[in-house]
């Protein structure tokens, strides 16, 4: 049984229910409820053997992987033991029908949890897949707040491919410098950069050079940064469910002398398609499988390196082990060191090359409506901001679902945000002086149930002749992906450029360098959604937008952290 393997305290109880009737056939599953109990805290880690705070959950980063079956409800208690710092835990890529007040997104769905204060999420896992958990608070995801969640198929049902075992891979780039160090430096006059990352870790484990270093900073022997490694047994098939978690990164990952097939994206099945490197973005999932087909005498480096930066940050590696039974052996060879930063070229054919499985859900063939969206870097008042037609974000004291279920107007900018953005005179080859940039908090109001197109249009930074890689993710929703494209999108011609026949759906997608990425939703869940740049520090600066649709539906939440803005009002004295 597949709950029985997972690793935190907590109890699970079974309930009975019917899952589904086919032609008069009811077939009868058995749904889990799992409950779980975390402690998020610091905690001193080495993971690169850099010792620094980390976010641990019950001492663990990366935190446990939840593993349940499809129709599962997980309830999660989550005690903030940060002492000094609020907290709030998305489930990324977990639609949350019924339950937006569990998305987890503070000042979206909830205030932040309070330190000492406990706030219980509860939802359920509907469909099959490869998903993540991660902080949605400020930049606190990069300090290790995050995990995965593998969904599995219902008992009896079978997945479009096979494999003899599995394993979690989850990806991420680490700084040395702290969250609160660089969010200050990002929202300061002079703006300051966060830099490149220190190092990549893959399942939590990286190495940084401590040449230099005295061994209690850091200590290249210490056991918590020895690499990863992942077991297999010649001849066997596994299926690597990946997850990128980095805060700015772009990444390939690559296991030597294998190649992969990728069968899922983002809780979908994809067309199958082999590959010696997978290009995958923040908030991204994939499924791979490998074949463990090579000479077992000896084992295999897995490597990740950055893409579409410039970056100085050392590839991460891990280990593929053929040889379980004896001590970890790194392969002697040197570690495929990936493909160049700068071939962009091969990472939108890879983008491309993503169809959905023959015979997945139907497209509806027209939008009700059309957001054209322009990616720029702005000044606001002298601070450097990230940009949607012109529009900085800010989110508000008071979380938006409360003040829509409560109807306050005041708490957040009544003025629609705007749908496009000049495409008839912008130049998105030139540094624009973006001059009428401001910054506000107010939203997209979608008519329930209705389909909407949205196109993401890429330009240049404020530095010439640059133009940066951003993977935009929506919440409570898949989407479509109907195409990308070069250049500006042609209002009126692009659209031949849409690949109607196997659209995949996803709910992350790389916006590329100079191009435009179209994709397609159905507004059908109600509440208050986030669809935003997954870069921590673009995100911070504005790189966001909210859809709302249906919120009217939304009805009062069973348990709400109330503290923040005016839901103090509602505080009992
Ligand atoms: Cu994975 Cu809004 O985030
Ligand atoms: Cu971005």
């Amino acid at each position: 049984m597949a709950g029985e393997t997972l690793f935190f305290k907590g109890t699970k109880s079974r309930v009975i229910f019917l899952a589904f009737c086919l032609v008069g056939t009811c077939l009868l599953a058995e749904a889990e409820v799992h409950n779980l109990t975390w402690e998020v805290s610091y905690q001193y880690k080495s993971l690169d053997c850099y010792k620094k705070l980390a976010i641990a959950i019950n001492g663990e980063t990366p935190g446990p992987t939840i593993n349940a079956t499809e129709g599962d409800t997980i309830i999660v208690n989550v005690k903030n033991n940060l002492l000094m710092e609020n907290l709030a835990i998305h489930w990324h890529g977990i639609r949350q029908f019924g339950t937006p007040w569990s998305d987890g997104t503070d000042g979206v769905s909830q205030c932040g949890t309070m330190p000492g204060d406990t706030f219980v999420y509860q939802f359920v896992v509907d469909k099959a897949g490869t998903y993540m958990y991660h902080s949605h608070y400020g930049m606190q995801r990069e300090s290790g707040l995050y995990g995965l969640i593998e969904v599995s198929v219902p008992s009896g049902t079978k997945e479009p491919f096979t494999y003899d075992g599995e394993h979690g891979v989850v990806l991420s780039d680490w700084y040395h410098s702290s969250s609160y160090e660089q969010a200050t430096g990002l929202t300061s006059i002079p703006y300051v950069w966060i830099g490149e990352p220190q190092s990549l870790l893959i399942n939590g484990r990286g190495k940084y050079d401590c040449a230099n270093l005295s061994a209690s900073v850091c200590n290249a022997a210490n056991p918590e940064c020895a690499p990863s490694s992942f077991t297999v047994v010649p001849g066997e098939t596994y299926r690597f469910r990946i997850a990128s978690l980095t805060s700015l990164s772009a990444l390939s990952f690559q296991i030597e002398g294998h190649n992969m097939t990728v069968v899922e994206a983002d809780g979908n099945y994809v067309e199958p398609f082999a590959t010696e490197n997978l290009y995958i973005y923040a908030g991204e999932t994939y499924s791979v499988l490998v074949t463990a087909n090579q000479s077992s005498s000896r084992n295999y480096w897995i490597t990740t390196n950055v893409v579409s930066r410039n970056a100085s940050t050392p590839i991460g590696q891990a280990i593929l082990n053929y040889n379980p039974n004896q001590n970890l052996i790194p392969p002697n060879t040197t570690p495929p060191p990936g493909p160049l930063w700068n071939d962009v070229d091969a990472r939108k054919n890879q983008s491309l090359a993503i169809e959905a499985r023959q015979g997945y859900i139907q497209i509806p063939p027209h939008p009700d409506k059309v957001i054209v969206l322009l990616n720029t870097q702005n000044k606001v008042d002298g601070y450097t901001k990230w940009a949607i037609n012109n529009v900085s974000h800010t989110l508000p004291e008071t979380p938006y679902l409360i003040a829509l279920e409560k109807n306050w107007l005041d708490v957040f900018d009544q003025t629609p945000a705007p749908e496009s953005y000049d495409y008839e005179n912008y130049d998105i080859y030139s540094v624009q002086n973006n001059s009428n940039a401001t910054t506000s908090s107010s939203i997209y109001r979608l008519e329930f149930n209705s389909t909407v197109d949205v196109i993401l249009q890429n330009a240049n930074t404020m530095t010439a002749n640059n133009s940066e890689t951003h993977p935009w993710h929506l919440h409570g929703h898949d989407f479509w992906v109907l195409g990308f494209g070069d250049g500006k999108y042609d209002m009126k011609n692009n659209d031949a450029n849409y690949k109607f026949k196997n659209p995949i759906m996803k709910n992350t997608v790389p916006l590329h360098p100079y191009g435009w990425t179209a994709l397609r939703f159905q507004a059908n869940n109600p509440g208050i959604w986030l669809f935003h740049c997954h870069i921590e520090a673009h995100f911070l600066l504005g790189m966001l937008v909210l859809f709302e649709s249906g919120s009217s539906m939304v009805s009062v939440p069973p348990q709400v952290n109330m503290g923040c803005g005016k839901t103090k009002s509602l505080m009992q004295p």
